[in-house]
């Protein structure tokens, strides 16, 4: 009949794909954010390549070393295992729940791994990319143990700003060297560390400089994001990086005179995803294909992930890959997202202001919510979840349109044909125009869905959901049924044959929903691409109930009252610091300052360069308070500056000193004196 005419893509070529989501770390619990940057787009890539019938194996597991999840233990009283085992169990149930379907959910603390990032190590020791070299480091004389990464906190000396971190500041996105980091703290007890000699393993990461640009230029195809958040890395030039931490916790070094050390967690992190992918081989029986996907450049390896970690997999992952002597596959491509705020401000897991997955589908089904974050992806920039917004997209998208769309017609149909409808005998150019529409939209879904631009995706299937309501709209089948049974039947059939299309192109976006639609429709239950324009000869509705129901504002408030309260309210929760000898308080030289001029400090958001005259002096101090005061509201103020501080270099300008604050909410408020009084006067 005239309908097949419209056929649709012809060839199919199988692609081999190793798709792979970041390694959650496993210190923690799985947050919606979490699920929008790195998950969900990936688990949509997937189906959507199985649909097509793909050669698709998706990997992850849980990034099990490192210091958070070191540092966790011992505030537990608890071994990393423990923690380890614990949050690799709760964040599978979260994906579970979500629907994100893994190949092999694995965890970097299993012994396969461990020897495959020790093979690592010793392939780039041997081809003499590695140097031993002593360095200096952050070390606790309080806790007696040297301070790697995150067991060290301070302001970052490229931005500025405050809580980076002594391996990375998330703020400007930059690696930092620990030691460089401005008024350092331990994180464990507060204290000043000191800074103390020890040995420790450099991958030379410059080696690579010239093959990496060269690879890198050749992504004309990655996204923009990616390529803007690694350029300035590029430019700054590469340099050596320490891959061995002095924590107990971790991959050993299989070489001599190594005690105490262990891999850096992100160099046995991302070799996580060949591990994965080893124990899903053997795990079906197959142990040798894993090479298949990561040996044979004919498959694509494609790394999803939040844009935190580009650098990582752009970078320093395909440097490792290059300096082995296997010829592993590279990353074929990157598609970083942007991160999810919350209600208009950004996700903070230290101040639990996050929306827990776990949470969420205690009140509702996980492909509500796996419908709303793809809607609302972060693929080019930050974006927004509010519940409002939930509740608008699941009542009008979802219930309004294609829930509408799939009820009246399957209703019409049971109530006036017992739910058979077979093919037109002639086919109205109305409806031939409609399937002609919608062809189109459904070539647009195709290179959207190929593309990672899934909101793109969600939005032409919508599309499709509301040019079906406007034909039924003008079609009338409630009138026609009076007159002319044939007609009304080939208004039925073409509706049923978009919800058939629909059943197919949401199932990436929608697995169970769209089953039960097929179910609905009398279909099998397996979805498959190239069936999208196989229209079948009849439909035999099965039986029928909404596929959505409306989400009532009660549902939407509670859970806006549930987020509002996990927020830790006042009297705010301190950590105390220990007694100390009053002698040790008079070490600090602290006195009035007044501030006589202030300006920006180019290339930072945080800092301003002020000038303090302290009686007779007057010194330069930086001070990160630009997002709290703007240079005119500040000078003429009395402050209180720490003198005795030794000189730091901070931006390529000396700081001569401290000027205090309190911080509330990542505010500051300059810490002042009450009375007009000389700079120069002494506080005790
Ligand atoms: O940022 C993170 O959560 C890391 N655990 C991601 C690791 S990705 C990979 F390399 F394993
Ligand atoms: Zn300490």
């Amino acid at each position: 009949m005239n309908l097949d005419k419209i056929t649709l893509i012809g060839v199919y070529i199988v692609e081999k794909f190793l798709v792979t989501s970041a390694l959650p770390y496993a210190n923690g619990k799985l947050h919606i954010g979490h699920v929008a940057g790195a998950y969900l787009p990936a688990d949509i890539f997937v189906r959507y390549n199985k649909l097509k019938e793909n050669d698709v194996v998706y990997v992850c597991g849980t990034d099990e070393h490192g210091a958070p999840i070191s540092i966790k233990a011992e505030a537990e009283g608890v071994t990393p295992l423990e923690i380890v085992q614990r949050y690799h169990k709760s964040i599978k149930n979260a994906f579970n729940g979500m629907g994100i379907e893994f190949d092999n959910f694995s965890g970097t603390a299993r012994p396969p791994h461990d020897k495959l990032s020790q093979d690592f190590f010793m392939n780039l020791y041997e081809n003499n990319y590695i140097k031993e070299k002593v360095s200096k480091q952050f070390y606790c004389e309080h806790d007696k143990r040297y301070l790697a990464d995150r067991y060290v906190e301070g302001i970052c000396p490229h931005c500025g700003a405050t809580g980076a971190r002594g391996d990375q500041c998330d703020t400007c996105g930059k690696l930092i060297d620990s030691i460089t980091l401005v008024e350092p703290i331990c994180k464990l007890c507060g204290h000043t560390p000191i800074i103390r000699e020890t040995k420790h393993w450099y991958f030379q990461l410059q080696k690579f400089e010239k093959k990496l640009k060269d690879w890198i230029a050749s992504k004309d195809y990655w996204k923009e994001n990616v390529h803007n958040f690694i350029s300035s890395w590029l430019n700054d030039g590469l340099v050596e990086r320490a891959i061995t931490r002095d924590i107990d916790w971790g991959v050993s070094l299989p070489i001599p005179d190594s005690e105490g050390k262990v891999l850096y967690v992100w160099f046995d992190a991302p070799i996580g995803y060949i591990s994965a992918t080893i124990e899903w081989a053997n795990a079906i029986g197959k142990p040798d294909i894993w090479k298949d996907y990561w040996l044979d450049n004919k498959a694509k390896v494609i790394h999803f992930l939040g844009k935190d970690n580009i650098p990582f997999h752009a970078i320093i992952w395909p440097a490792m890959l290059m300096g082995q002597k296997e010829n592993y596959n590279l990353p074929y491509d990157i598609p970083a997202n942007e991160y999810l705020n919350i209600q208009g401000k950004k996700t903070s897991t230290s101040k639990n202001y996050a929306i827990w997955v776990d949470d969420v589908l205690k009140y509702f089904d996980g492909e509500l919510l796996r419908y709303v974050l793809a809607a609302n992806a972060p693929e080019t920039k930050d974006s927004d979840f509010s519940w409002q917004d939930f509740q608008n997209k699941i009542n009008t998208d979802l219930a309004n349109v294609l829930g509408n769309l799939a009820h009246r017609v399957f209703s019409f149909a049971k109530k006036n044909f017992n739910g058979e409808l077979t093919t037109p005998k002639n086919i109205h150019d109305y409806s031939l125009n409609l399937i002609k529409d919608v062809k189109k939209i459904m070539e647009d879904i195709d290179e959207n869905f190929k593309t990672y631009q899934v909101r793109k995706a969600v939005k032409n299937i919508i599309d499709i959901a509301r040019l079906g309501n406007r034909y039924f709209d003008e079609q009338k089948p409630w009138k026609s049924i009076k007159e002319n049974r044939e007609e009304t039947e080939e208004i039925l059939f073409v509706c049923s044959e978009l919800l058939r299309k629909i059943s197919i192109l949401f199932s990436p976006i929608l697995p169970k929903k769209m089953l039960t639609l097929r179910k609905m429709l009398g279909l099998s239950q397996i979805p498959l691409w190239k069936n999208l324009c196989n229209i079948p000869d009849n439909f035999k509705i099965a039986d029928i109930s909404p596929l959505f129901t409306k989400i009532t504002d009660e549902e939407i408030e509670k859970q806006i009252e549930l987020l509002n309260s996990s927020i830790p309210k006042s009297p705010k929760e301190m950590q105390h610091k220990e007694f100390m000898d009053i002698k040790d308080f008079y070490k600090n030289e602290l006195r009035v300052g007044k501030v006589i001029a202030a300006e920006k400090v180019k290339k930072s958001k945080k800092l301003l360069k002020l000038s303090v005259k302290i009686a007779g002096e007057i010194r330069t101090i930086l001070s990160g308070i630009a997002q709290s005061y703007k240079p005119d509201e500040i000078v003429g103020k009395n402050v209180v500056v720490l003198l005795n501080l030794p000189p730091r270099k901070m931006m390529g300008m000396e700081s001569q000193g401290m000027i205090l604050s309190a911080e509330e909410d990542g505010k500051l408020s300059l810490l002042t004196v009450d009375k007009e009084i000389d700079s120069g006067s002494e506080i005790s």
